[in-house]
This record gives structure tokens, sequence and C-alpha cells, in this order.
């Protein structure tokens, strides 16, 4: 059953947008969201563009709608309004006649296959190795237009992948076995192992011990310059000023700003932006 959510002149403009884009790869368009939970809006119309390759850092306090906003862009939350697009074509809808009409469960999950997602506490399968933690995704829900592979192929890809993140002597371990920053490394080539177009990342460290949290943003460090696009919401704020081409800051369901770490961090523009930096930045940080 497919829901129309947006009248005529959204569906019109969404057509636009999307007609107007050539190939690109990880392009992510975020034209006027808006999402609410019952009586509370938590997104009050958002508009974010991430260019092929950017990197997008989202910093902002609790509740400002930061998890929520990364969940829309892979229609894990579905939106009131607005739309998303990833490379010119929208994420969760298309458009019918003149409305937007939501996707079946299969091609929404097809689509999700071109987004990675790694979240705080890691998600990994308990009762599967880090080698099959990685392995499932493509063996399991190999990408769009690309062949299923084979046992063999998969677990020289996965162990490619572990190798990637300094893990490919873990390969036989459960995730009761290795440390939160080990976990979280596994679950990012899981991540990378259906070569997705974006990576989102939600506080990706902060579930781990300090001593740890270097680890695993090295290892983002690394795939920043990989040429994926990466959205990614964290807390910490030097690692966002050395990695991000984008600072986003989120405060009650908006944008309040965005620019690059210089712009934001060291000539935020707005009073809420300052107030924020000014609680979460020690005074030891050297901007
Ligand atoms: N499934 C849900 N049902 C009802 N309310 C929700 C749901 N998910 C989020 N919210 C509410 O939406 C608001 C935004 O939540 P969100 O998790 O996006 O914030 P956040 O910026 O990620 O916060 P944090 O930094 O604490 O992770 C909060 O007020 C939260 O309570
Ligand atoms: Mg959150």
């Amino acid at each position: 059953m497919s829901t129309s959510v947006l009248p005529a002149a959204g569906a019109h403009e969404a057509l636009e947008t999307t007609a107007a884009r050539e190939a690109t790869r990880g392009l992510v368009e975020i034209t006027k969201v808006r999402k609410s939970f019952g009586a509370t809006e938590v997104l009050e119309g958002i508009s974010l563009t991430v260019e092929p390759g950017g990197v997008a850092v989202i910093v902002g306090p609790s509740g400002s709608g930061k998890s929520t906003l990364l969940r829309t862009i892979n229609h894990l939350e579905k939106v009131d309004a607005g739309f998303i697009a990833i490379d010119g074509t929208l994420v969760g809808y298309e458009v019918r006649g003149r409305r937007l009409h939501e996707l079946r469960e299969k091609e929404i999950l097809r689509q999700r296959t071109e987004i990675g997602m790694v979240f705080q506490n890691f998600n990994l399968f308990p009762h599967l190795t880090a080698l099959e933690n990685v392995t499932e995704a493509p063996v399991v829900a190999p990408r769009a237009g690309k062949p299923r592979l084979s046992k063999a192929e998969a677990r020289e890809r996965g162990l490619e992948l572990l190798d990637r993140v300094g893990l490919k002597d873990r390969a036989g371990a459960y995730p009761r076995q290795l440390s939160g920053g080990q976990q979280q490394r596994v679950a990012i080539a899981r991540a990378l192992a259906l070569d997705p177009k974006i990576l989102l990342f939600d506080e990706p460290t902060s579930a781990l011990d300090p001593e740890l949290v270097n680890e695993v943003l090295d290892v983002i460090r690394e795939l920043a310059n990989s040429g994926t696009t990466l959205i990614i919401v964290t807390h910490e704020m030097g690692f966002a000023r050395d990695v991000a081409d984008t600072v986003v800051f989120m405060d009650q369901g908006q944008i309040v700003e965005q620019g690059t770490p210089e712009q934001i961090f060291t000539n935020p523009q707005e009073d809420r932006t300052r107030s924020f930096f000014s609680k979460v930045i020690e005074p030891a940080f050297n901007i």
C-alpha cells in the first residue's frame, strides 16, 4: 500500500530536482524535510546538500534531531514533508502522477544497500564472527546490479575489509571477544561491504572508553579521504575540525548554521552556536 505524502507542488519540485542531476556518486540532497513524533516536530524543515565525496559533520545538543535526520536519509524514518534524493533519485518515494508515493518494502531495502550506517552501539550479530558479520551482507543482500558473491568471494572481500580496519587477524573472533573499538571497526567494515555511496555515522565513538576512541576515528579519517560521502554525527569536536568539509550545527530541529570548520568553530555567526560551543569545547581545545 503506497502513501502519498506531498501535495502536488512538492512532487513537482522533487521531480525538477531529480531530473536536473547527472549521474554522480554520493550526492545527498535534503530538501525542506519535516518530521514529527506525535505533537512534537523534531525536524522543522531541514535542507542540506552534501557533495559526492564530501564529509559533513553534524553537531548539536541532545534532542536536537541529529539521529532522526540521519535515519530519514536511509528511510528508517519516514519524512512528513520534504524529500531526500541521492544522486538524483528520491529516497523512499517515487513520483507518480503529481504525487509522491512510498516505494515498496523490497525497493526500500534495495535503496538501503547503497547507504551504510554505523551506530553508537555497533549492532553486530553476537553469534557471528567478525568475518561473518562483514560477509553476511554481500552474501545475503547484494547491491543492486551486482552479482551475489559466492561464499569464497565474500570471504576474500571480508578479509580485505577487515584488513582495511586493521583487524584481519581477528577475523574469527566473536563480538564478545573484541574490545568496543574493535567491534566498531568491524561494524565499519560491515558497512563498507556493500560498497555504499554514502556512509552515515551516529556517534560512532560515544560508547567507547576514551583510549579506544582514536582507533575508530583513524579508520573514519581514512574513509574521509577515500571518496565515499560521509555524514557523521559526533561530539568529537577536534575530529570534526580535522575531517569535515562542512560542519552543520543543529538545534531544536533546525540547522542553525553550517560552514567550514573554520567558520563554525572560530567565527560562528549565531548566538545559539556560540553558546553550544562554549559548553562543549574544553578550554584546552586548540583551534
Ligand atoms: N521514535 C521516536 N518516538 C518519539 N519521539 C522520538 C523518537 N525518536 C526521537 N524522538 C524525539 O525526537 C527528538 C530528537 O531526537 P534525536 O534522537 O533525533 O536527537 P539527537 O539530536 O540525536 O539527540 P542525542 O544527541 O541525545 O542523540 C527528541 O526529543 C526525541 O525524544
Ligand atoms: Mg542521537
